[in-house]
């Protein structure tokens, strides 16, 4: 008996270290994303033409990088907030940490250098090395062509500068060893893939990063087999919460009865209704509405004819909670 708990005792302790020892691993050697401090984003006309048009139509930076109004169905974004970040992401709300959306206008980032803003927004790496919080998309962010990217720096460069700091973000243990392992290189997609229409549709939904919202989650992974078949569920300040639908083209749970003309006209109907307001309990959504209206029609429908690709799922899913 006694030799039996010896030997649990030598065999415990080799598990402590040996947890001990991954644990000071991982935290000393990750995140290892290199900086690619030759990455160049030049201000040219062109490049911040195309970066305003992703920041505010495509990828919806500003829908959380500003203060927000949500008596507005979809959140109204506040005009003279615009990157100057602060949404509170608190513990309460079920995340593991308290954390805000970072100042992203030039009064944060103007010390920074065009590899570190490319580096935080594809790989998920703040200029000081730390990892950022994965709600933060660079997942998705990653696939940006190269030209898109400098063009997103470049843009980002002209917004006026705001004042604003925040308190640094903190994550509970074991998130926050976890959250390390999880930034990876950037892939950028060749300009030249693009010109295929379907490949452009995809691209549309991965750097709009749809996929995040109508995907749900489990532990931080998407749940197998249930691409883009909604049910994740966002609380949302108006009372009760929003779920997200199912875009699959499922013909009775999803949008395959939708034709490209009804897709189109779903998204310009908030071109000119971004200001919709909502009462307390009332239907909201956190779906960004009124950035993806700003999308042009052929871009919308590149997004419709990716979306009739993908497989059908069978999953009913009511919107609103109230
Ligand atoms: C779904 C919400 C969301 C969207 C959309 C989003 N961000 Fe973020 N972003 C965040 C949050 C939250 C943080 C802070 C994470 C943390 O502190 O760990 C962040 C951090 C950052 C940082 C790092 C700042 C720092 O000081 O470390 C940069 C740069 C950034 N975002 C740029 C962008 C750009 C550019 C876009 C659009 C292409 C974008 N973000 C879209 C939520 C978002
Ligand atoms: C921040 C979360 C979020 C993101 C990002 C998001 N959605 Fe949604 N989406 C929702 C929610 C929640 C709903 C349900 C409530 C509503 O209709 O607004 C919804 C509804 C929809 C609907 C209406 C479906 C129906 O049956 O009425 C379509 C179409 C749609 N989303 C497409 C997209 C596309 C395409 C993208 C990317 C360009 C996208 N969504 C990005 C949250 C999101």
């Amino acid at each position: 008996m006694k030799k039996l708990f010896k030997f649990f005792l030598i065999f415990l302790g080799v598990v402590v270290i040996i947890i001990l020892a991954a644990i000071i691993y991982i935290n000393s050697s990750f995140p290892n994303i290199e900086l690619q401090k030759d990455f160049k984003a030049e201000l040219t006309e062109s490049n911040i033409a195309r970066g305003d048009y992703l920041v505010n139509s495509v990828s919806g930076c500003f829908h959380c990088h500003s203060t927000v109004d949500f008596t507005k169905f979809s959140g109204k974004i506040v005009e003279d907030a615009k990157g100057k970040g602060g949404r509170l992401y608190p513990e309460e709300g079920g995340f593991p940490g308290t954390f805000y959306s970072s100042n992203i206008t030039p009064h944060h980032l103007k010390d920074w250098t065009d590899a570190e803003i490319y580096r935080a927004f594809t790989s998920g790496v703040s200029k000081d090395g730390h990892a950022l919080f994965p709600l933060m998309p660079y997942s998705t962010y990653k696939y940006l062509t190269v030209e898109d990217a400098k063009a997103i720096i470049a843009y980002l460069r002209t917004i006026n500068p705001i004042e604003a700091d925040y308190p640094k973000s903190e994550f509970n243990f074991p998130f926050s060893l976890i959250m390390k392992t999880i930034p990876s290189n950037p892939e950028p997609i060749e300009k030249s893939m693009l010109t295929n229409k379907l490949e452009y549709g995809k691209y549309l939904v991965n750097i709009g990063a749809c996929e995040d919202c109508h995907t749900q989650m489990d532990g931080g992974n998407k749940v197998e087999g249930m691409s883009f078949a909604g049910g994740f569920e966002i609380p949302m300040e108006t009372g009760g919460a929003c779920r997200a639908a199912n875009i699959t083209p499922d013909l009775e749970t999803g949008i395959g009865s939708w034709s490209k003309e009804m897709f189109i006209k779903r998204f310009k109907f908030y071109e000119n209704n971004d200001s919709l307001d909502v009462k307390h309990g009332e239907v909201n959504s956190e779906m960004p509405w009124s950035i993806y209206s700003r999308m042009t029609e052929e871009d919308l429908g590149s997004i419709y004819d990716y979306l009739r690709t993908v497989t059908p799922v069978k999953n009913k899913v009511s919107h609103f909670k109230p």
